[in-house]
């Protein structure tokens, strides 16, 4: 087989090459050892772009392995030049299992989340413009102002031009899930994540995949969702949310935490709900959009500087079209 390579920009560690034989894709990623920085190492991912498009079912997983979705999990973190974790303060207070069921085990909030984060990063400035955007409520259709509608599209035009998504757009490209051109990335991002769906049968346009995963939502009495440490922060702070204790936790090292928590918000409980702790939103939502498709309605496993963790997705059709229905990391 021929190479031919072709470097495709500054992405930090990662080079792509093409072979011109046959259509397969060859994205060689360069991976760093953390307990051993100076030691790099090639490694070589395969993608075959017509299997993705094959209607059979073994297509994701023959398109990429678990081994290689972990490479790029790890490119994705090395690509993300924001670390927000030194500048939040988590307090995990009580343990709950099974012997303190139904306990509130945490007086205090579980975050604080530094204000200079908040109102000094563009993309989160411009995702908290989205938070009044939505009506928790599943059970009503959400209206869209052209107000709303501008909000949004100057929200994903910022997570398009980062490197992290730029990144997972061309992952996605070279499997044969989009175009090389940006403006099918966003019109991918937008109609995965922004577009509304129902939840239920008989309405149209109640939810969406980020107000789900980035905010929250209410069905029959209960919170769903809420996915997001940003968003948590914010409705802890404004003292809407009663964090009551953690049921499983993990460090991804300096990078980032991963937690399983119980609460109620707006006295509405919710069981159990895991996210990321430190992340930007580009970063999550470059890691679930890849999971989305590479491994749709199942658990995608990943690592990030040696520690495993998994994502999982599940995707819903409507008129044809699939929607994000939600997405989160778990423990
Ligand atoms: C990373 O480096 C450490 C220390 O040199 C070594 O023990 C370990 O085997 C390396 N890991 C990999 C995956 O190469
Ligand atoms: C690949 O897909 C098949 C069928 O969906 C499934 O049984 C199998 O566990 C998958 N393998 C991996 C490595 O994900
Ligand atoms: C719950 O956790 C506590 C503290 O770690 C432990 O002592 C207890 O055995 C656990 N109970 C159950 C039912 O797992
Ligand atoms: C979390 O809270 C709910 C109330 O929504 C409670 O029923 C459940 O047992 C709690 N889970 C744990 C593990 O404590
Ligand atoms: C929420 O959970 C608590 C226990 O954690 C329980 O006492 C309360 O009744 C629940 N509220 C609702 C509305 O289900
Ligand atoms: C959600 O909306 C439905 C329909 O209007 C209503 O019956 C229900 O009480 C609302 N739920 C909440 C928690 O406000
Ligand atoms: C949902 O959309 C269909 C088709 O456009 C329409 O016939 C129906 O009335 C709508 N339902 C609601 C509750 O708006
Ligand atoms: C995932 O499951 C949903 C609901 O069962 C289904 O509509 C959707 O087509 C599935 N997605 C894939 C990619 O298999």
């Amino acid at each position: 087989m021929r190479f031919l390579t072709v470097i495709v920009g500054a992405i930090f560690g990662v080079t792509f090459c093409k072979s011109s034989q046959h259509d397969v894709i060859v994205i060689q990623l360069l991976t760093v050892n953390y307990t051993n920085p100076c030691q790099r190492t090639f490694i070589t991912v395969h993608i075959d772009p017509t299997l993705s498009k094959r209607n059979n079912k073994k297509k994701y997983n023959d398109t990429i392995t678990n081994a290689e979705l972990k490479i790029i999990s790890q490119s994705l973190f090395d690509e993300d030049k924001k670390n927000f974790l030194s500048l939040v303060n988590v307090n995990y207070q009580g343990f709950l299992n099974a012997s303190n069921i139904g306990e509130d085990q945490a007086p205090e909030s579980l975050l604080q989340i530094d204000t200079n984060i908040l109102n000094n990063d563009p993309i989160i400035t411009n995702m908290k413009r989205l938070y009044d955007n939505f009506e928790m409520n599943s059970s009503i259709d959400e209206i869209k102002t052209d107000e709303e509608e501008m909000e949004e599209n100057d929200f994903i035009k910022l997570i398009m031009e980062t490197s992290v998504m730029k990144l997972t757009m061309e992952i996605l490209a070279k499997a044969g899930f989009t175009s090389s051109d940006p403006h099918h990335h966003f019109k991918l991002i937008k109609t995965l994540w922004f577009d509304f769906y129902p939840r239920h049968r008989k309405l149209n346009r109640t939810s969406s995949g980020f107000e789900h995963v980035f905010l929250s939502e209410i069905k029959k009495g209960k919170i769903i969702g809420l996915h997001n440490w940003i968003y948590f922060g914010n409705v802890e702070r404004h003292n809407q949310l009663n964090y009551k204790g953690w049921l499983s936790k993990v460090k991804l090292r300096d990078r980032a935490q991963v937690v399983k928590v119980n609460f109620s918000l707006n006295g509405l409980n919710k069981t159990v709900s895991s996210f990321f702790i430190g992340t930007s939103p580009e970063l999550e939502m470059a890691l679930y959009t890849l999971c989305f498709h590479m491994r749709p309605n199942r658990s995608c496993r990943m690592t990030c500087d040696g520690i495993p963790f998994s994502i999982t997705t599940y995707s819903l059709t409507h008129d044809n079209r699939k929607f994000v229905a939600t997405a989160y990391v778990n423990l």
